[in-house]
């Protein structure tokens, strides 16, 4: 289905991303935040860009002819609690398993470079910001919502409840916020090294940390995606039924 014959819909990108991983593609290739800002139309999130939104439709239209060649997994017809469980061994795994290799590079380069590309030193504090407020945040998906979750999926009923909340969509805001909070710390980092820009006198270990950081940022995207698109929408249907 083109992106035209969707217009009169409203179809936000997130939903576009949830529906069409190829979509998902492009919003990355175009810089567009599909995760955190998913619930903007495509104008919304052209203009947030600063991208001219007739070439985004054209894109989006484009890549519907791209056959991507590689398997894609089809998360949407995913039950919860398998995707839960994804989320956590892939993606939380990789931000533990990347923590320490960040920290070490953010303040070897930092040290070493600081004076010589002065936004290193900050760029420091932002990665860590977000490092410490993942952790937490994963933590609480671990311990509250994704068992919520699974609860919710194994009783099918609207009645579950868990802890202190009452209803699902509850913890999801918590964590909707989280994820925002994420973003904007992630739109910090983009602009400090203008989108990951390796400068061209670079050591070897300020190369290997932009590569890093700009892989984790695209990891951290995909886990958003997931969470807000997907696994967060399936559990509020669950509830409502
Ligand atoms: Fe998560
Ligand atoms: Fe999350």
């Amino acid at each position: 289905m083109s992106y035209s014959s969707l217009e009169t819909k409203q179809e936000t990108v997130g939903e576009m991303a949830r529906r069409d991983y190829r979509k998902a593609e492009v919003f990355k290739k175009l810089g567009i935040d599909f995760c955190c800002g998913g619930k903007k139309t495509v104008e919304e999130a052209a203009e947030a860009a600063g991208l001219d939104v007739d070439l985004v439709k054209e894109a989006l239209d484009k890549s519907e002819t791209v056959n991507v060649g590689t398997a894609q997994h089809d998360f949407d017809s995913w039950p919860s609690s398998f995707l839960a469980d994804y989320i956590v061994n892939v993606h939380h795994k990789y931000v533990r398993e990347s923590t320490q290799l960040l920290d070490e590079l953010s303040n070897r380069v930092a040290y070493k470079h600081g004076e010589r590309f002065s936004y290193l030193p900050l760029l420091r504090h932002h990665v860590m910001e977000l490092l410490e407020e993942l952790h937490t945040h994963m933590k609480k998906e671990e311990m509250i919502l994704f068992p919520f979750i699974k609860q919710l999926e194994q009783q099918n009923t609207g009645a579950a409840g868990c802890g202190s909340f009452s209803t699902v969509q509850q913890p999801i805001s918590v964590m909707e916020d989280d994820h925002n909070a994420a973003g904007e710390l992630v739109r910090k980092i983009k602009e400090l090294t203008s989108n990951f820009t390796i400068p061209a006198n670079a050591c070897n270990s300020h190369n290997l940390y932009f590569k890093k950081l700009e892989e984790f940022v695209g990891d951290l995207y995909q886990h958003i995606h997931l969470e807000n698109n997907i696994l967060f929408p399936k559990a509020v249907q669950m509830e409502k039924q």
